[in-house]
């Protein structure tokens, strides 16, 4: 049967991861498919620029209207990040009847149940498990695999950056500054790092997560939070003598009618599963009142990691769109319906 094409806005860190796992991975794809993904457009601010991978020159714009018109681009994939002009160019494209998937935090953490409800209205989906734990499938997992529990608790470390600079810390006696730079380097911090030192990365995450666990629209401004700046290494030795690790947890707690969220440096007991998450790795304990304890583990940032999340969220629109199956899939969605008084 025929390819689905998609276009792909913004060719940075995780473009660049989503543009070579479908070279690398086409063999796959094939099979999950029974057809080919095709890049038809990208959406560049410079198009004569020097990238880390080669593409094809064709196939890239710096002008949006070129994709909204073209009706053969089914899926837009938004990978810009922060609110403006995403937010804008994903309204657009669900306008223009075209399924989104997008790794924006920020934007879903904000905007979340206002874009959900403007697909459900144009009848597309949109996707965005790579907005949480880079290449750990939390939100398809609590969707789909725990829709029959009552969720009662998500623990997590969701910022890589801060894992990673915390790791250094404790492990290699290392700077804060001097483990800052090794993590923007290596791709993991967001372009202006104080979203992660400073708990709002991880707010965005808890609240995309306990929208989808609890059905409760929790704007991340409203999260108390506090980031790993005020971190010094006498802290993190003082926590060592006791038998501790400190970690950056983001909590969301099911509490009688209510739900606890923060975001805090927390002293983690060594032998608690969370101590031992190190670098750049993310990790999500979750509670769930049928299934019990699970822990998810992986690489919570980072080019092909995320790449992976978002080529996971393409493929199953692309799935539904050969299968010809609309946008019931939302219905599974508790964030469409329930909001909590007084807030958002
Ligand atoms: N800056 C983020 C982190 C990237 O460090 O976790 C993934 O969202």
């Amino acid at each position: 049967m025929s390819n689905i094409k998609i276009a792909i806005l913004g060719m940075g860190n995780v473009g660049t991861g989503v543009y070579q796992i479908l070279q690398e991975n086409n063999e796959e794809i094939y099979k999950y498919l029974n057809g080919d993904i095709e890049v038809e457009k990208i959406l560049v601010r410079t198009i004569d620029k020097k990238r880390k991978i080669s593409i094809p020159n064709e196939l890239l714009t710096n002008n949006y209207d070129d994709i909204l018109s073209d009706e053969s681009i089914k899926i837009v994939v938004e990978l810009m990040g922060g609110i403006h002009p995403a937010l804008d160019y994903i309204k657009r494209a669900i306008k223009s009847g075209k399924h989104v998937v997008t790794a924006n935090k920020a934007v879903m953490a904000t905007y979340g149940k206002e874009l959900k409800g403007l697909a459900k209205e144009n009848g597309v989906f949109i996707n965005y498990e790579a907005s949480v734990g880079g290449g750990i499938p939390i939100i398809n997992t609590l969707m789909e695999s725990l829709a029959a529990n009552k969720i009662e608790e998500i623990i997590g470390i969701i910022n890589g950056t801060t894992n990673y600079i915390l790791t250094q810390m404790t492990n290699y006696n290392m700077s804060f500054e001097e483990a800052l730079k090794l993590a923007q380097t290596n791709g993991y911090a967001e372009a202006d790092p104080t979203s992660d030192i400073e708990g709002e990365d991880a707010a965005f995450k808890i609240s995309i997560l306990t929208s989808i666990a609890y059905g409760i629209n929790i704007p991340s401004k409203a999260i108390e939070r506090e980031g790993i700046t005020k971190i010094h290494k006498s802290d993190i030795d003082y926590a060592s003598e006791l038998g501790y690790k400190i970690k950056l947890l983001a909590v969301s707690k099911r509490c009688k009618d209510n739900i606890e969220i923060y975001v805090y440096p927390s002293l983690v007991p060594n032998e608690h599963p969370l101590a031992s998450i190190s670098n750049e790795f993310n990790a999500l304990f979750v509670r769930g009142n049928a299934v019990g304890e699970l822990l998810l583990y992986g690489k919570g940032a980072g080019s092909l990691p995320t790449g992976s999340a978002v080529l996971a969220d393409i493929l199953s629109v692309a799935r539904l769109i050969k299968n010809n199956i609309g946008n019931d899939k939302n219905k599974n969605d508790k964030f469409n319906d329930i909001q909590i008084k007084g807030i958002g």
